[in-house]
């Protein structure tokens, strides 16, 4: 870190001899993967990576391999000098912020699948968005070849996604989970949060209501995930600003439906609250 905040670059070479040079002084490197606008939420995990490592890397890249056709890739929110600001008010050493034609140089034709784990949830209802995200994670993971990666648990899959392409392609780094940080009302931490009126913000905590209302009636005794998934269905419809993509109680590893609840389960909503996509989920163990 410089004294005015964080070096920025631009390049993946003049990147990949930065933190070169930093393995050489045996400093290790905790990562922070992000498409910017950042929030609390990403700032939790760069909070863990300075206090996990030597040196913290973030990188700020609105990927546009992971965004479907009529999805936000254009309006996505976009604002580098808060992000940097906030990025030094955090001790962030590195920020790599990379153009698309660094990342996706002229004529590139090299794409990751991580097949079965991407079968459900946001892989059924955003096709490709996957094959997106590996691949640009793997270039990043490349790029900056840190020894720990961090990714919150709110992209429950993208989460399980990386950890099962890491392992498959024996990439050396720590992919580390951090747990799903919500704003003070409930709702949980997302980029997108920025696109909901005042009148929205308030229906989308319906989300975290009806995850709240599933770990209670589990609890109770209901294992039955048809007659749960229905009573969060029933929860979310009551707000009618929303439209729900999906409703989804899934085995936790292996993201297979389940019909009874047993062992680790995920509950996963995603949920159109007027024109904004939010998502969100919780984990069980029974
Ligand atoms: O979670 C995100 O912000 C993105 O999917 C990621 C991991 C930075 C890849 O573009």
């Amino acid at each position: 870190m410089t004294d005015s905040g964080p070096r920025l670059v631009s390049s993946p070479a003049e990147m990949q001899a930065e933190t070169a040079a930093m393995r050489l002084q045996a400093r290790t490197i905790g990562f922070v993967p992000t498409m910017g606008a950042l929030h609390d939420g990403h700032m939790s995990l760069v909070r863990r990576a300075r206090t996990e490592n030597d040196a913290v890397v973030v990188s700020i890249f609105v990927n546009p391999t992971q965004f479907g056709p009529g999805e936000d890739f254009d309006a996505y929110p976009r604002d580098r000098a808060a992000d940097l600001e906030k990025c030094a008010s955090e001790g962030v050493d590195l920020v790599f912020a990379p153009g698309g034609g660094d990342m996706y140089p002229e004529g590139h034709c090299t794409t990751v699948d991580v097949l079965r784990l991407t079968d459900n949830l946001c892989g059924l209802s955003r096709p490709g968005h996957f094959r997106g995200v590996a691949t640009v994670v793997l270039k990043l993971l490349n790029i900056v070849q840190p020894h720990r990666a961090y990714f919150g648990e709110k992209d429950y899959q993208q989460f399980l996604v990386v950890k099962r392409m890491v392992r498959d392609l024996f990439i050396p780094v720590e992919i580390v989970p951090c747990e799903l940080f919500r704003d003070r009302d409930g709702l949980a931490m997302s980029s997108r949060n920025n696109y909901l009126s005042a009148e929205e913000r308030v229906d989308a905590l319906v989300l975290k209501e009806a995850l709240d209302h599933f770990r209670r009636r589990v609890e109770e005794g209901e294992l039955s995930a048809v007659t749960l998934m229905g009573e969060m269905a029933e929860l979310i419809e009551s707000v009618p600003s929303t439209q729900i993509d999906y409703v989804a109680i899934v085995d936790a590893d292996t993201l297979e439906d389940l019909s009874t609840i047993k062992g680790r389960v995920l509950a996963a909503l995603a949920v159109m609250v007027g024109d904004t996509r939010l998502i969100d989920n919780t984990v069980v163990e029974v």
